[in-house]
């Protein structure tokens, strides 16, 4: 794999139908040109993903919406220019440009305008859509820096472009914007507060919704087990995990730094996050692959309330919690 921040390599690349990793604000993405069946269909590969699961398609801005989407609701117009460039995905009708594999065969696509100047600079310099899944293999944590990706993925990449740790931390929101009332089908990087002030009050996935396969029970899973609960639950948790495991288990608390004044006693592995929810968001994934990396066997985790990004942040927790069934 070549890495480095040469932006005329990756563009090139893309070109000739292979792979770039690069950085959003969010997560890194693994991208292709989402206008060719045969480049989109080496991210299915490189990550070992199911066919079935769409990909977002990114775009430079959103002045070429209606080249990926058909019939858009004046609703995704009035979100696009509120919250473009920025962690928004919207769910459209699928427009011509859209390789077929890209969607996984649905009619509809996930749109998004990144905001990092990285991907700014790659979208403007390649012209097409980069359809681009988190830069990570199948069911776990996405990276959000370029050593996540290359020791997920490697030789996989055909170019990894280094634009250091990404700011936001936590993937894009998804909003369905396809069948009449949007519908919330993924908290992330933007409050659904923010979106709701546009749309008003969000939807809840009903029967029909089209699945977003990234909201699986167990999704951004480490290796160690996780349980995710409230703080004031965590010393119960502990005991109970230790009472269930024995003392030779490895123990991890994932706190916010001032949360951990409460537990004097705990004698665990303190992993001390920032207390502002968005500084949480930013660290989280790095912190559940360094508490891999320490050989921890469960992580209790404190869940965050569930306002602004703290509603992302307790979603990811709760899955990385999730029972472990999934098609890998
Ligand atoms: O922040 C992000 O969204 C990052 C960066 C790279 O942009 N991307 C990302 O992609 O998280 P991925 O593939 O890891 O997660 C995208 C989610 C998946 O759960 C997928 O099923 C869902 O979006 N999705 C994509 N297109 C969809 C569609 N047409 N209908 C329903 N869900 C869709
Ligand atoms: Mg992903």
């Amino acid at each position: 794999m070549e890495r480095g921040a040469d932006l005329a390599r990756a563009v090139a690349v893309l070109g000739g139908g292979g792979l770039v990793a690069f950085p959003t604000e969010t997560v890194y993405g693994l991208g292709a040109d989402a206008s060719s069946d045969a480049a989109v269909a080496r991210i299915f590969a490189a990550k070992g993903r199911p066919r079935a699961h769409p990909l977002i398609v990114h775009l430079a801005d959103g002045a070429r919406l209606d080249d990926w989407a058909i019939e858009i609701p004046e609703a995704a117009r009035r979100l696009a220019r509120a919250a473009w460039p920025g962690p928004l995905t919207m769910i459209l009708r699928k427009g011509p440009r859209v390789a077929a594999v890209t969607t996984g065969g649905a009619q509809t696509v996930g749109l998004r305008v990144p905001a990092h100047p990285v991907a700014q600079a790659l979208l403007r310099g390649f012209g097409g859509g980069i359809a681009a899944p988190s830069a990570n293999r199948f069911g776990a944590v996405s990276p959000t820096t370029a050593d996540h990706v290359a020791g997920d993925l490697g030789d996989a990449v055909d170019y990894l472009l280094d634009g250091g740790a990404c700011q936001v931390g936590v993937e894009s929101t998804i909003v369905d914007l396809s069948r009449g009332r949007p519908v919330l089908l993924r908290p992330g990087g933007l409050a659904r507060e923010e979106i709701e002030l546009i749309t008003g009050p969000l939807g809840v996935p009903d029967a029909e919704a089209p699945a977003a396969p990234g909201t699986l029970a167990s999704h951004y899973a480490p290796r160690a087990e996780v349980v995710a609960v409230a703080p004031d639950e965590v010393p119960a948790a502990v005991a109970g995990v230790r009472g269930m495991r024995g003392s030779a288990a490895k123990i991890a608390v994932l706190a916010p730094a001032t949360a951990f004044a409460a537990w004097p006693d705990l004698r665990v592995h303190a992993y001390r996050l920032p207390d502002d929810v968005a500084g949480m968001a930013r660290a989280l994934y790095a912190a559940l692959r360094d508490l891999d990396a320490a050989g921890i066997d469960v992580v209790i985790a404190a869940l965050p309330p569930a306002v602004g990004l703290g509603e992302a942040v307790g979603d990811r927790l709760r899955r990385a919690a999730g029972p472990r069934r999934d098609p890998s």
